[in-house]
């Protein structure tokens, strides 16, 4: 493996551990452009310790941080996290205002290591219904690092893979009537451009925490070829093993579209010219 990725993790995972382990594993041409995490399990994690649902939540703050380190370390180009549903207003509120509360503090935190990192922050997801001082924090990070060229974290928030995809066409239908073309000429490329993701790749490899099996109407166009790699660990557990497990995962299978494997290829073309 390359030692430039070992390097990033210099002094900060220890010789002969786990972590380091796994790292030398890791084939860094073959890394997974965008990763993108459904991070669930947070309540249970609470549970399991007698505590309250938010020190859950608390505790999955922390995993985002040395998540969104972890990958930037690894040279990951977009790193998109499942943060906040359209569905999850319907939690009580105190919980609801404690996951706004955390996020809001996560970006005051945080901006300056985004920075420093060269991280690019931004957001998915309906604007409208986010109190304003979310609004205002999210701005300022969009702002702040909007000329950074590193690594993209893209957090969703307010975000319906199904509304994403309505709002896309309902862009595209005034598009067309506008512009007086014909609707039986639309292609995939047309909705790509109206999705909220227009600006990034779609993920190679989707996570999700927690045991679940499930993708909860995340990203739903854009995961249509992603590796799905479902762990049990929840997510406020989530660490830099579990990433680099998740990604060694990825390394293992082989992407093919819809196409048969090369080889399968070769015996087809073998038997035909028999
Ligand atoms: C799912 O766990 C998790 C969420 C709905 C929220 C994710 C939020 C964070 C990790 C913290 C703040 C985020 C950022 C970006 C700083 P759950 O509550 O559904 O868990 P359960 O299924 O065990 O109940």
């Amino acid at each position: 493996m390359s030692i430039n990725i070992l390097r990033e993790f210099e002094n900060i995972i220890e010789s002969g551990s786990q972590d380091e382990f796994l790292l030398r594993q890791i084939d860094p041409d073959r890394l997974p452009s965008h990763i993108a995490i459904i991070m669930d399990g947070n309540g249970r994690w609470a549970a399991r310790r007698n505590q309250p649902r938010v020190a859950g939540h608390r505790a999955g703050a922390e995993a985002v941080r040395a998540t969104v380190e972890s990958a930037a370390r690894l040279g990951i180009s977009y790193l998109t996290l499942y943060a906040f549903s359209t569905e999850n207003w319907k939690r009580p509120r105190l919980e609801v205002d404690a996951l706004m509360g955390l996020l809001r503090e996560f970006l005051r935190k945080e901006i300056r290591s985004l920075k420093r990192n060269n991280i690019r922050f931004q957001t998915i997801g309906r604007e409208r219904g986010l109190e304003s001082a979310v609004s205002r924090e999210i701005d300022r990070a969009r702002r702040e690092t909007g000329e950074n060229t590193g690594m993209v974290l893209t957090v969703a928030l307010n975000y319906s893979g199904r509304s994403e995809i309505v709002e896309a066409c309902r862009e595209l239908a005034i598009e067309y009537l506008a512009l007086g073309r014909d609707p039986s000429e639309m292609t995939e490329d047309d909705i790509e451009r109206h999705l909220y993701t227009r600006d990034l790749p779609d993920p190679d490899l989707l996570v999700r925490t927690s045991g679940e099996m499930r993708v909860s109407n995340f990203l739903l166009w854009q995961i249509a070829y992603s590796e799905i790699y479902v762990t049990d660990v929840l997510w406020p557990d989530f660490r830099r093993v579990t990433l680099f497990e998740a990604i060694l995962g990825y390394q293992k299978r082989e992407r093919r579209y819809g196409d048969v494997k090369p080889t399968a290829k070769g015996s087809l073309i073998a038997a035909n010219m028999k």
